[in-house]
């Protein structure tokens, strides 16, 4: 059998042909393609602005510069995600303060965040795990009463929902990300949608080295050549092939939610009946995106099963090794393990199923036949 990975993108001959038609034309970075996708991203998502960047991690980068906030504050945030939501925290002279997660949904614990509020907390920067969003009312509130930012990192969320409005619409920032493996793909990409204008002017010119003017306002008979440096920004523009991708993937975003959700299910039919895993649990009022599917392992090894399911040719994989763990983090910014037992206790017993909207249901059955020889055989 061949090789199923846990994600992967899902190219069809229109967006190879949209590609090509922006890499036969005069723009292939800094054109129109760029704004025709934010537009698109930002009508889908119904909210007022989009700024499109060259990667998740650029897009969580200025997403956070751009709330100006004292260097050395601290940004409440969670250990179980993967290491650039709190590394944006990091390049922007702040500190991350980590919360432990709940233990239905992975989602950091909003109890928690009040508990480690000081005179220096500024911002919460919080992760909707594998497409399943927080509590964002309970969120939002503390970040009323303590005067608090919000920056929501969606980029397992596009097209979730919380209590029937779309991600994107809750926090001061949020952040997509369009890796191959996210539901819909620019190669690399990103985006962080706002609806506050000062924001998103600041954005724009973040992502572009801190210039006031873009390259289309430089451009033909009647410009001037006078720009201005309004901010330290850095180089994180797209190009517009990708944006082009972009665009003809969005199209077909709802259908690849779809998708991802069908084979959830026919996942959890299965699973759910079998004591030895624990399937992932959906709260009444959201609709998840979806990103992975992860199962927790109830008496059976972890790195057992992860072994010998890669041994079948199954990409499996663990999300996420808790960020203390890391040495640069460890060294840095020592946390204690044992402040986490929940994080600590799902990261041990968590994997990584294949799920992506490109999957056959001959490949969705193959998973869960090999994961069922597995379970039958320690018997
Ligand atoms: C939660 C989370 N934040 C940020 C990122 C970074 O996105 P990118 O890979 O597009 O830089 C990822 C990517 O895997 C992610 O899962």
């Amino acid at each position: 059998m061949k090789f199923i990975p846990y994600g992967h993108q899902w190219i069809d001959e229109k967006d190879i042909a949209e590609v090509v038609k922006v890499l036969k034309s005069d723009w292939i970075t800094t054109g129109p393609k760029i704004a025709e996708f934010e537009d698109a991203l930002s009508s889908y998502i119904g909210c007022k602005y989009a700024v499109a960047v060259n990667s998740g991690t650029s897009a969580l980068d200025i997403a956070v510069q751009t709330l100006n906030l004292p260097a050395g504050s601290e940004v409440i945030t969670t250990p179980f995600t993967f290491v650039a939501t709190s590394n944006a925290i990091l390049y922007n002279n702040l500190k991350p303060i980590f919360v432990d997660i709940e233990d239905d949904t992975r989602n950091i614990n909003p109890e928690g965040i009040r508990k480690r509020i000081t005179d220096k907390t500024k911002a919460i920067s919080y992760v909707d795990y594998a497409g399943h969003p927080c509590d964002i009312e309970e969120i939002i509130e503390i970040a009323e009463e303590h005067d608090l930012y919000l920056i929501e990192d969606a980029s397992h969320a596009i097209g979730a929902e919380y209590k029937s409005k779309k991600i994107g619409n809750f926090a001061d920032v949020t952040v997509f990300s369009f890796h191959p493996v996210k539901h819909l793909t620019t190669g690399e990409g990103g985006a962080v949608v706002t609806n506050n204008e000062e924001f998103y002017e600041k954005l724009k010119m973040l992502r572009n080295h801190g210039i006031d003017k873009s390259a289309l306002e430089r451009f033909g008979p009647k410009a001037g050549w006078a720009y201005d440096l309004k901010f330290l920004g850095r180089n994180y523009r797209i190009t517009d092939f990708q944006a082009a991708l972009g665009i003809s993937q969005l199209k077909k975003l709802d259908e690849f939610l779809r998708r991802r959700k069908e084979i959830v299910a026919m996942y959890n039919e299965v699973f759910g009946a079998i004591p030895e895993i624990e399937t992932p649990i959906v709260k009444s009022y959201v609709k998840s995106a979806w990103h992975i599917y992860t199962i927790l392992l109830n008496g059976m090894d972890r790195d057992d099963f992860f072994s010998k399911m890669r041994e079948r040719n199954l990409g499996v994989n663990v999300h996420y090794i808790p960020i203390y763990r890391f040495s640069y983090y460890h060294e840095h910014f020592y946390n204690n393990p044992e402040d986490f037992p929940v994080t600590e206790e799902v990261f041990s017993r968590i994997v990584t199923l294949p799920l992506f909207s490109k999957m056959t249901d001959d490949e969705v059955l193959n998973v869960i036949e090999i994961v069922k020889e597995y379970k039958n055989k320690r018997r």
